[in-house]
């Protein structure tokens, strides 16, 4: 049966800002990214996923948008967006745009214009509410500052903010808001455009009455981070299902939806097809796997046997349901090789590991830029050296809470949001041919190893094997369709799962630095046996040996990873 053209798509997200800077003034640009279309194309992708390009006063690099029709200055122009639409339709290429709407930046004349006076006839467009007791209106936290609600001298009341001061959030309730809000959407499309991504888009319909959260306090300030309080509304459901039927079904688009805080039963409330509202969501149960009971920062050790029930559980959680989006970094989280793999000694191989998981899964895979080098976090020593409003906020409040700047510095290293936007290093010269200017953020000083001119030349890069990983997809049909087995649900060194479809794959990830290994029996009981064919390793020697003789059969050495087609 033919599969709608995204289940089998494999999505490459870019991060304008550090990606290419074409005209040295150290931020990457439009120009920069159609320079860099043949080598997408090479790597096999096929959607491109873009971060937000429109106006913005980057105050969160372009997720505070003040003019939704217009191409940020320091990316370029129309013309320049319009060239990269081409460039990648030209190749077969699909474009995914970023679409911000559960706020604008408060540069947007809707706000400029909400927030002159009581009765401007766009006050309504965003959320204010006079003080309770001389204070905020309710205590929700702010994901990048303290309180999630700003007042205005101007008008004596406040604003909410789920995000930054610069970033106030539309009010939905607005019939008005939802006809300019919908009407965008129509204009990106009728420019040719392949769908959106959807930020917090399960953020936009607000509680009724706007209570308090009754969870204890998260913030020194008296201030509850407690986002499920106003996620999943009901009203955000009629929204998007009026969007998919008003608009977007009259296009053959593909949108996924990025969605805090849900389960694979929420979940497929956004993305079962018979409620019309959207083909996929991210979830972020995985991206909690390393979370302490303070959230992100509080970084903690985890487990494989936790790692990999998130992972069946959203896998079997929407079989037959709903789509699943599979991915391990973007934009907003460290890099996965520092996170989930041994980015010192097992570089390479772990990042192939983690390669493998994500490409075999079923779902549809999301590459972050960078990720098929097998980029690694980056250490600044001085928080003077970051440059994301998030960590700033981080570091503020646990000063507040008496962290010391060691543990602090150490929280950042692991998993502040620069870890993923430093810039793409193209080749070991100056700036990693990234700029010849001064690059808005530093490179990552390991970019003379890891850089693309080097995994061209080397048939054993990461991103060779992103290449091959990429090429099974599109030859081996069970892949996309067939369903997920997982076994040996318990073991605390391998994640082995099978996917049955035309074929049965069998898909063996030994996810640790020690070899693991397996008596006959054992081997036999998951499928492994010598009839089985390796399609693909991380281990070259394993695809050059005739795999049928191989002693090494059920013995897998530190961060292997294999996959085999089972005789039926
Ligand atoms: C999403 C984006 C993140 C941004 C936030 C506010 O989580 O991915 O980068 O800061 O929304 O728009
Ligand atoms: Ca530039």
């Amino acid at each position: 049966m033919k599969q709608p053209w995204w289940k089998e798509a494999v999505v490459y997200q870019i991060y304008p800002r550090s990606f290419q800077d074409s005209n040295g003034d150290g931020i990457g640009d439009l120009p920069g990214i159609v320079s860099r279309l043949d080598y997408l194309n090479d790597l096999g992708v096929n959607v491109i996923w873009l971060s937000p390009v429109y106006e913005s006063p980057n105050d969160d690099n372009g997720y505070d948008i003040s003019n939704y029709y217009g191409i940020m200055k320091d990316f370029g122009t129309m013309a320049d967006w319009k060239s990269l639409l081409n460039g990648l339709h030209e190749r077969g290429m699909k474009l995914v745009m970023d679409l911000v709407v559960n706020h604008t930046s408060d540069e947007h004349p809707w706000f400029i214009e909400s927030r002159k006076a009581q009765t401007s006839p766009k006050r309504e467009f965003y959320i204010w509410r006079p003080p309770r007791n001389g204070k905020e209106p309710n205590n929700w936290a702010s994901f990048f500052s303290p309180s999630a609600w700003k007042f205005d001298p101007a008008t004596g009341e406040y604003y909410l903010h789920l995000f930054s001061e610069k970033q106030p959030d539309l009010n939905w309730e607005n019939p008005q808001v939802q006809t300019e809000i919908f009407s965008m959407i129509q204009w990106w499309l009728d420019q040719g455009i392949d769908g959106f991504r959807m930020d917090v888009i399960n953020f936009i319909g607000k509680p009724a009455g706007l209570l308090d959260s009754p969870r204890a306090p998260t913030h020194p300030d008296g201030y509850v981070h407690d986002p499920s309080f106003y996620a999943n509304q009901p009203f955000t459901h009629t929204l998007l299902h009026k969007l998919n039927r008003e608009v977007l079904s009259l296009y053959d688009v593909m949108t996924v939806g990025e969605t805090p805080e849900v389960t694979p039963e929420t979940a497929s409330l956004y993305v079962a097809p018979d409620r019309q509202e959207l083909n996929m969501v991210f979830q972020f149960e995985l991206m909690g796997v390393d979370a302490g009971p303070n959230g992100k920062w509080d970084v903690q050790p985890w487990k494989l046997s936790d790692f990999k029930r998130l992972v069946s559980k959203w896998q079997t959680g929407l079989a037959g349901r709903g789509w699943n989006s599979l991915y391990l970094s973007n934009h907003d989280q460290p890099r996965q090789v520092s996170r989930f793999g041994d980015d010192k000694q097992y570089r390479l191989e772990s990042a192939k590991l983690l390669a493998t998981l994500l490409h075999t899964l079923q779902g549809t895979p999301y590459i972050y830029q960078g990720e098929e080098l097998g980029m690694t976090n980056v250490a600044f020593p001085r928080l003077d050296d970051y440059r994301d409003l998030e960590t700033f906020h981080f570091a503020a409040t646990a000063r507040k809470q008496g962290y010391d700047e060691s543990w602090i510095m150490n929280a950042i290293h692991r998993v502040s949001r620069d870890n993923a936007r430093t810039p793409m290093p193209w080749n070991s010269q100056k700036n990693a041919g990234f700029t010849t200017g001064t690059p808005w953020i530093d490179l990552n000083p390991n970019f003379s190893n890891i850089n693309v001119s080097q995994a061209l030349a080397d048939p054993n890069s990461v991103l060779r094997y992103y290449q091959a990983l990429i090429r099974l997809r599109r030859q081996e049909p069970t892949v996309v369709v067939g369903t997920y087995v997982p076994l040996l649900e318990n073991h605390e060194q391998l994640f082995v799962y099978q996917r049955r479809g035309p074929n049965t794959l069998l898909i063996i990830l030994n996810f640790c630095g020690q070899t693991t290994r397996w008596s006959v029996n054992e081997a036999q009981a998951v499928g492994l046996t010598p009839h089985a064919i390796l399609l693909l390793s991380n281990y070259p020697d394993m695809v050059n040996d005739s795999a049928k003789s191989s002693p090494s059969l059920s013995e897998f050495q530190p961060w292997e990873a294999r996959v085999y087609r089972l005789e039926s």
